[in-house]
């Protein structure tokens, strides 16, 4: 019985503080990954990799590395500022590190812990085939 209303607290808890669908995690919607990956395809055919800006836990990120060339790398830029968790930086970028495991250490994404300001100052032997700029919805 205690364990029962302990869950039913929990479960009104997380519905008020987060009433949105946490699995969404702040990334994009079905059909704008389908055009995020339309993108890519053409992306695919110029020179130069791949550059995300705000990458949040990595879904984007993850689906960018799943779609590009295998030769193009993803540049994941995140000052780690904002997540819709309320998680500190510090566990945001754990988490988004985590998640991005397998692809940073492959060397298909590399994890790059900036302000986008200060990142576009960064000088590149070849202009990005694509830069995804995703920092805030607009
Ligand atoms: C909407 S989320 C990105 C979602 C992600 N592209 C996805 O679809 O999975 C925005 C991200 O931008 C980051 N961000 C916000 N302002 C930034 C800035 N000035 N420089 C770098 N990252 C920033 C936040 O920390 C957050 O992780």
């Amino acid at each position: 019985m205690l364990k029962l209303c302990k869950r039913a607290v929990k479960h009104v808890v997380r519905r008020a503080l987060f009433p949105h669908d946490l699995s969404h995690c702040g990334s994009l919607g079905a059909s704008e990954y389908e055009f995020l990956k339309s993108l890519v395809e053409r992306a695919n055919e110029l020179p130069g990799d791949f550059v995300e800006i705000g990458t949040l836990f990595g879904s984007t990120a993850q689906r960018l590395a799943a779609w590009k060339a295998p030769e193009k790398k993803v540049f994941a830029v995140d000052r780690f500022s904002w997540n819709p968790w309320i998680l500190s930086p510090e566990e945001h970028e754990r988490i988004t590190a985590n998640n991005l495991f397998y692809l940073t250490a492959h060397g298909h994404v590399e994890i790059v812990k900036a302000d986008k300001n200060d990142f576009y100052r960064r000088p590149f032997a070849v202009p990005p085939a694509l830069a995804f700029l995703d920092a805030i919805h607009t």
